[in-house]
């Protein structure tokens, strides 16, 4: 893919967003094995690669016979992220990205993620820093539309990026305060794709692929962006391809266990290992029982929509869509440690409070309604 230029690489693609904790390693691995061609890390904190933390070198590993992978960074101090755009690319990265979208207080109140978008002056320095600090690969912004409704002041953004020398952008096409309320807002990407010379790649709320023929063809960008998406279906990839099929509760299972096999390669089968590997599936339960398919009337269900219980018709259909922790941790334990899953044998749904027991079982939830946010 070296030989094509970023645009080539862009244009019809739908890229694995830069997701933290999603885009884990073998996640990538994952979705590249569903067909996924263009991959982004989780957030990278440039800073703390300085320090260098060996837990934030482990985000920028790519992986053998990755086709295509972005490395996101975030920061605001414009010598560090070139100090951090050139050791990405030393380690083996396709393409530097500024994190001008992460909505955490923790990271915005120091100028981190979204707050940049209220300063595309400092977008454009930072871009020209990474820009005269790489020499092979190029570098992309992904940002929000503004900061709130009162604020979207995106073709600023998009300006100051490119005018610093961005080769594309992503654009999320939400404001830090909508977070996932409103649906995104493929027009206001249009605007973008036709106040800019460089590839633009929409995002927000794709999850079947007619929208992303419907997604592209309203804002005319190059290539779709799925997050979301991407952890309740990572076979979109597939689909994106050859098209909608329904998928049985079989196949879903294979798929979790193919990500179980590829999680056990990369964190080891011993007790941490294993640990480690259970938490992170226990994690992508939470998307993966989101899944529901094409209703009867031939309509899709929207992402924001919580309807896979509705659709259950099988017993296993019926025990992925379970939402209550008892189901979660019964198939993320199943799962890690290879065994039979048997929806006659699964525990019946403990009565706890929810946010009891995703707290005392040290799931991420809190901390991804965060990130999702
Ligand atoms: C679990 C999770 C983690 C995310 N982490 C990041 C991140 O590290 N960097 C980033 O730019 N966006 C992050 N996002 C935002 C997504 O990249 C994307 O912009 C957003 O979810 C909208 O796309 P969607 O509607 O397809 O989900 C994250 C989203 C989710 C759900």
């Amino acid at each position: 893919m070296a030989l094509m230029s970023l645009r080539e690489v862009l244009t019809g693609a739908v890229v694995m967003a830069p997701m933290t904790k999603g885009s884990n390693l073998p996640y990538r691995r994952l979705c590249v094995e569903l067909g996924a061609r263009v991959t982004i890390s989780e957030m990278t904190v440039a800073r703390r690669l300085k320090q260098r933390r060996q837990s934030e070198f482990a985000l920028i590993r790519r992986f053998e016979g990755e086709p295509f992978f972005g490395v996101q960074l975030a920061g605001t101090n414009p010598d560090e992220m070139g100090w951090a755009a050139a050791l990405v690319e030393s380690r083996g990265a396709d393409l530097v990205d500024l994190n001008c979208g992460c909505p955490i207080d923790h990271f915005t109140r120091k100028g981190i993620g979204a707050s940049l978008g209220r300063q595309p002056n400092r977008i454009r320095r930072i871009v020209e820093v990474m820009k005269r600090n790489v020499t092979r690969i190029p570098v992309s912004v992904k940002l929000r539309l503004g900061w709130n409704d009162e604020m979207r002041n995106y073709i600023d953004q998009a300006k100051a990026a490119v005018d610093g020398g961005a080769d594309a952008l992503f654009i999320h096409g939400r404001t830090r305060n909508a977070r996932y309320r409103q649906a995104a807002d493929w027009d206001a990407i249009g605007e973008i794709v036709n106040a800019v010379p460089v590839p633009v790649v929409g995002n927000g709320d794709v999850l079947f692929p007619h929208e992303i023929a419907v997604a592209r063809e309203r804002s005319n960008c190059a290539g779709v962006m799925s997050a979301r998406g991407v952890l309740i279906k990572p076979w979109l990839f597939r689909e994106a391809s050859d098209g909608y099929r329904e998928i049985s509760a079989e196949e879903r299972l294979a798929i979790y266990r193919r990500y179980v096999t590829l999680a056990r390669a990369h964190w080891g089968e011993d007790a941490h290992g294993l640990e480690r590997v259970r938490m992170f599936v226990r994690w992508h339960i939470d998307f993966w029982h989101r899944y529901a398919p094409q209703h009867p009337d031939g309509s899709f269900p929207r992402l924001q929509a919580r309807e896979s219980e509705a659709f259950a018709r099988t017993p296993l259909e019926h025990l992925l869509a379970r939402t209550d922790a008892t189901a979660h941790d019964y198939l993320a334990e199943a799962l890690t440690f290879e065994r039979e899953i048997d929806p006659a044998n699964a525990p019946a749904a403990a009565e706890e409070p929810e946010s009891v027991s995703s707290r005392d079982r040290g799931t991420p939830r809190e901390e991804f309604a965060d990130v999702e946010g």
